[in-house]
């Protein structure tokens, strides 16, 4: 669980791609901690981002928290070429994974901080069992797929339940949102719960980023 009322997570989907590793240096050096990797293959959602290969030329570049969410079918299938990679946290999702608690294990074996992140519509007992398992799971807030979409209202309510949940059970995972996070929904965000907030397009159109930075603590305010 993160000492800081919450950290913010930049999705680098929304970052300039032609110029990524000095968007990684301006995020370092305006005291960001984590970015946000969005893995996309045209077939768990429709569209395509980038590979490992991305990932390892900049982990070269950047001594930032790379938080990996691969948006993939049969990610068991890439988990230590993602690790391999550099990824300091990779996320799965709960939807693509026939056999969860195995590829769950793995990634924690390959040493990377271990997520699971759920779509809008799936329910919070998907968890149930590897609970105990996850650092993080990852609430999203929108249907995965494209950055620059609306917040899922509902979202909150899950963000609430999933907080009691892991409070109830004594677990230490913390909670990520992503999609349609900024400055007016980031307090309620934290005040329900969440502990990651991920954003793409209410981040990188908006630079200097220290001082988006300093807005996003601002309008998060603390926690009650
Ligand atoms: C959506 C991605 C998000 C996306 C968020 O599928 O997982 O990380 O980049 O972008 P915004 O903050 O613009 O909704
Ligand atoms: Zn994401």
């Amino acid at each position: 669980m993160p000492a800081e009322p919450f950290i913010l997570s930049p999705s680098l989907l929304s970052s300039d791609f032609s110029r990524l590793a000095d968007e990684l240096h301006a995020l370092e050096q305006a005291g960001l901690r984590w970015a946000h990797w969005d893995v996309m293959d045209g077939h768990f959602v429709p569209n395509i981002t980038l590979g490992p290969p991305f990932i390892a030329a900049c982990r070269r570049q950047s001594g930032l928290f790379f938080d990996v969410h691969l948006m993939i079918d049969h990610p068991d299938r890439y988990v230590d070429e993602f690790v391999l990679a550099g990824a300091d946290l990779v996320c799965v999702h709960a939807e693509a994974c026939v056999h969860l608690e195995r590829t769950l294990s793995r990634i924690r074996e390959l040493g990377a901080e271990c997520a699971l992140a759920l779509n809008p519509h799936t329910p919070l007992s998907v968890l149930d069992y590897v609970l105990p398992q996850l650092d993080m799971v990852l609430i999203m807030s929108v249907n995965p797929g494209f950055g620059g979409q609306s917040f899922i209202p509902f979202s909150l309510d899950k963000i609430a339940d999933l907080k009691q949940m892991i409070t109830d059970r004594g677990c230490r995972c913390s909670i990520q949102v992503d999609g349609g996070v900024n400055l007016d929904n980031a307090q309620k965000l934290v005040r329900a719960g969440a502990d990651i907030l991920v954003s793409g397009s209410a981040f990188f159109k908006h630079p200097p980023y220290a001082q988006r930075l300093r807005e996003f603590l601002e309008a998060a305010g603390s926690r009650p």
